[in-house]
């Protein structure tokens, strides 16, 4: 295992924001939705994605993966199983029901396990499916499905929680082969959703309503072999302003697309940024140095996103006064704040709610990562700490994250990889 040795470090420049992960990924299960051809560009290159390949690859289908670009087609064997000891180490994968469904009649996907943000229930997943005449039940640990057709329906979507981002794109992804009009009430609109559709009507789908919480779709015989380029990764741009705010460092982004960042770049601004978009959308951060408490509530987006929660606590630990942080999303999702407080900082949890204490300053130490996107705060921490700070664990950086060591060491940071 890997470990990132860091120390207190100023950044300076620009940086390039990789490809979208979790767009990326349900596209790669919507290719199971054609036997023809699909190239796919500005494809980040990650183990998500890696694990997602040989899933598809086990269902089937050809895959060259180069230089960002993807080309993904079809061999004869038509397997309906997604097996658990790939499924296991990436919930996204769960999104293969839907179109294997659609495309197969059949399916059997393990479910996926619990992670260390909290429960992940499908119960939206299955009831989306269900509506749409499958017969679904679990098994042995695997999701069972199959359906002589798929007849349209109008699905609502909304859970506990809101909406679902996954549950969205598995039934959008068994509606566009089903047998008349299905409505999606209550759709997750994040811009990742949005590219999945937007990715489907070039392969010949009929969606209309994209982007909004009500997705109208037309179901159509067979789709179409296509070409697409994956978006930026908008939490990745988000961790590099977090990085910009807690290192109070001039940062240029570019590459991303600053509209799907609106509500973290008005947070930024509130905590004490001055933000400048180019006309080219790079977006340039000035942070202030002396960083301001705010209250942050995870929603769906356009809210402020629950992927960002974890890496703007690390900035708010160094603010002049005290933030609360509430996680609508995952109320468990706060692995972080034990470690962050290993680093001298002052958190208190409640149930969904942090209470953070702003510091002068962070005192490096040795911390563990454990989700994807805690992880990532602990690196930032580590670049604002006194002292030398080692990240454990960092594959959970690896599974999201393109290069980000060399994106930083790049931007000036004291930071590198070495055996634990
Ligand atoms: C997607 O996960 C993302 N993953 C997550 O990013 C992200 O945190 C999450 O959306 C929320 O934005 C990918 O896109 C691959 P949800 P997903 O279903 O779709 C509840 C990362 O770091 N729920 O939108 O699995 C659920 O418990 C990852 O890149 C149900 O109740 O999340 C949660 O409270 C982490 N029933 C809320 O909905 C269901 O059937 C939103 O979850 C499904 C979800």
């Amino acid at each position: 295992m890997d470990k990132f040795v860091i120390y207190q470090s100023k950044l300076f420049g620009s940086v390039r924001v990789s490809g979208s992960k979790n767009a990326a990924l349900p596209i790669i299960a919507a290719t199971i939705l054609t036997d023809e051809e699909c190239v796919i560009h500005n494809v980040p290159d990650l183990r998500d994605i890696q694990t997602m390949l040989a899933i598809l690859q086990s269902l089937g289908k050809s895959v060259e993966f180069k230089n960002g670009t993807l080309t993904i087609g079809s061999k004869p064997n038509k397997s309906f199983l997604a097996p658990y000891r790939l499924v296991k180490t990436m919930r996204a994968s769960f999104c293969f029901l839907g179109p294997l469904l659609a495309k197969r009649k059949k399916a059997k996907v393990a479910l996926p396990g619990g992670c260390i943000i909290g429960p992940r229930p499908v119960d939206l997943h299955i009831k989306g499916l269900r509506a749409l005449g499958a017969e679904i039940f679990i098994q042995n640990g695997y999701c069972h499905a199959q359906a002589k057709e798929l007849v349209g329906q109008h699905i609502y979507l909304g859970g506990a929680f809101g909406s679902s981002v996954l549950a969205t794109d598995n039934v959008l992804m068994a509606a566009v082969l089903a047998s008349g009009e299905t409505i999606i009430e209550y759709a997750a609109c994040e811009p990742e959703v949005e590219a999945l559709a937007l990715f489907l009507k070039k392969m010949g789908a009929d969606i209309n309503g994209i982007g909004s919480p009500v997705l109208r779709i037309k179901g159509v015989k067979s789709l179409f072999g296509c070409e697409f380029t994956i978006i930026p990764d908008r939490i990745e741009a988000g961790t590099f302003i977090a990085a910009s705010l807690a290192t109070r460092s001039k940062l240029t982004i570019e590459g991303a697309n600053p509209f799907h960042l609106t509500s973290v770049l008005e947070t930024a601004r509130r905590i004490g940024a001055k933000i400048n978009i180019g006309p080219d959308f790079s977006i340039e951060i000035n942070p202030t140095s002396n960083l301001k408490p705010v209250n942050i509530t995870t929603l769906a987006y356009p809210g402020f996103p629950t992927d960002l929660q974890a890496q703007f606590m690390a900035c708010l630990c160094l603010a002049s006064g005290i933030s609360l942080i509430t996680e609508k999303i995952y109320p468990d999702r706060f692995m972080h704040v034990p470690e962050l407080n290993r680093m001298d900082a002052s958190i208190q949890r409640s149930g969904p709610y942090a209470i953070i204490e702003g510091k002068d300053k962070l005192c490096g130490a040795e911390v563990m990562a454990s989700d994807l996107r805690a992880s990532a705060a602990l690196v930032l921490a580590g670049l604002t700490a006194e002292g030398k700070t080692q990240v454990l664990r960092v594959y959970h950086i690896d599974r999201g994250y393109e290069q980000i060591e060399h994106k930083f060491r790049k931007l000036g940071a004291k930071i590198k990889r070495e055996k634990q």
